[in-house]
């Protein structure tokens, strides 16, 4: 593969980090000289990786191209370039539908949306992709998890679902501060929460149950689990997330 990235930022540190790290074969990436700083560093990790002159010469030297500048400048910075009808085209490019990049990259073969989130790096991202496809899988399967979809509302709905992060740091830090109330210095409660919650994710990556089923492993009848989640289920805590949710998709879909 000899892919290339027009736009040289956060994700696309991420991805080609990854991409070395974990082993994903590729014989060249060419990154366009935008951040210079970032692309140099990046050009120290592996020799097949290389600093282009120019975002035309990265398309020219490659044949897969990933999309990775800020969706507000897209339209400019891919309306200079030529592309040409051998290049497959990977967009982390947020809320443009696949019509509005196909319209961006015109004579390209394929255009083909992800959303590669930082753990890339660590071979710990899940990337959705749509519409499902052979060399987006190659790429990203490797680090983590690469979910294909068919349905770009379906692909939305993923999108949506990356607004979780900042709540869920939300739901540790007020679990933390829960502790410190109860006396625990702050650092203790922070190490104890981190690696309870690693524990947990685990629990979900060694099969494939429905996480109804743990929920229901996790909670003995009478038992601490059972209440607490009951507890916050007749509250509406959860019922609170999917209609936040909903608005999010909204916004997603440019809707509001
Ligand atoms: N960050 C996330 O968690 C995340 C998650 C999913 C999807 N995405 C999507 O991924 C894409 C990249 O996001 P990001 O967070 O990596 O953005 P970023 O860190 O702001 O990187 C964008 C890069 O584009 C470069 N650039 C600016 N003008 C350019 C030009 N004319 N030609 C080539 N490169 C140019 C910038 O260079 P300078 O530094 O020199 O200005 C910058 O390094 C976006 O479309 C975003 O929607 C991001």
């Amino acid at each position: 593969m000899r892919i290339g990235f027009i736009g040289t930022g956060t994700i696309t540190q991420a991805v080609v980090t990854g991409m070395i790290r974990f082993d994903v074969p590729f014989e060249r990436i060419a990154l366009s000289p935008r951040n210079a700083q970032r692309a140099a560093a990046l050009a120290q990790l592996d020799s097949r990786v290389q600093v282009c002159s120019s975002n035309q010469a990265v398309l020219d030297s490659s044949d897969v191209i990933c999309l990775a500048v800020i969706p507000q400048i897209a339209s400019d910075v891919l309306g200079e370039l030529t592309f040409d009808a051998r290049h497959h085209v990977i967009s982390f490019l947020a809320g443009q539908s696949i019509e509005q990049v196909r319209g961006l990259v015109r004579r390209a073969a394929k255009v083909v949306r992800t959303v590669p989130l930082p753990a890339v790096a660590e071979g710990k991202g899940s990337t959705p992709v749509c519409p499902p496809d052979a060399i987006a899988k190659a790429l990203f399967a490797p680090l983590g998890e690469a979910v294909e979809v068919a349905d770009e509302h379906q692909f939305d709905a993923l999108s949506a679902a990356t607004a979780t992060m900042a709540s869920f740091f939300a739901l540790l830090e007020e679990q933390a501060s829960w502790l410190v109330r109860q006396g625990l210095p702050y650092a203790s409660a922070r190490s104890f929460l981190s690696g309870y919650y690693v524990g947990l994710a685990h629990e979900t990556t060694r099969d494939t149950q429905p996480f109804s089923e743990l929920i229901g492993e996790m909670s003995t009848p009478g038992g601490l689990n059972e209440q607490l989640n009951t507890e916050l289920s007749k509250r509406g805590t959860y019922a609170h997330y999917s209609e936040a949710l909903d608005r999010i998709m909204r916004r997603v879909q440019g809707r509001q």
